[in-house]
């Protein structure tokens, strides 16, 4: 039988950290699904079609890996795709937690569904979306982290923000504390 697994995220937007997940992913399994999550309460950056746009740029090429938005319950999702493993990264200790959390819920409402946790490549192991959005708006470079073409569609809707904000109220923008960003 066709061992399929499943990649669940935001996606906001892809990075090589979620990439290098994917790669380890396809030699594991026969059949990689990225489903990226419409969480519409995290408010992302981008909107569902853009992040799954992305995402498909980023991974075109790695074969047997399908890239598709939902917005339901994950177990749901996974049961009708016929998958039967959730893929979860573990960067850091600090992930720990809120994946220890969502692997023993999702255990609970479905527990014929396992969650198996992979590290990506250490040089990939403090990339973070919100981190690569927050590097971006602030005119860091971002060319280690993502693919060239997601870096376009970033600076493009940066750019589109900045263009959005009147110039002289430019300095009265307050910044978010650099420590906060999503895990
Ligand atoms: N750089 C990375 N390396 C490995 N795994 C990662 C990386 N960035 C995110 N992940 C993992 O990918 C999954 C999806 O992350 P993300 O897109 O932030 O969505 P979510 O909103 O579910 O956290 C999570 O398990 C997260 O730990
Ligand atoms: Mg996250």
């Amino acid at each position: 039988m066709e061992t399929r697994v499943i990649y669940p995220g935001t996606f906001d937007p892809i990075t090589h950290g979620h990439s290098d997940l994917v790669q380890r992913a396809t030699r594991l399994f026969d059949h990689v699904i990225v489903a990226i999550a419409a969480n519409p309460p995290k408010a992302p950056t981008f909107t569902l079609a853009e992040r799954v746009a992305m995402a498909r740029m980023a991974l075109e090429g790695l074969p047997r890996v399908e890239v598709c938005g939902f917005d339901e319950l994950l177990v749901d999702f996974a049961r009708a795709r016929g998958a039967r493993v959730i893929l979860r990264g573990l960067r850091a200790v600090s992930d720990f937690e809120y994946e220890f959390q969502l692997a023993g819920m999702n255990r609970k409402l479905s527990p014929e569904i396992e969650t198996l946790f992979l590290m990506p490549a250490e040089q990939y192991s403090y990339i973070s979306s919100s981190l690569v959005r927050e590097i971006a708006a602030l005119g860091g470079d971002i060319t280690p982290f993502v693919h060239p073409r997601v870096m376009q569609a970033l600076l493009q809707r940066l750019g589109k923000n900045h263009e959005e904000i009147p110039k002289t109220g430019r300095q009265d923008i307050p910044k978010r504390p650099a420590g906060n960003h999503e895990q």
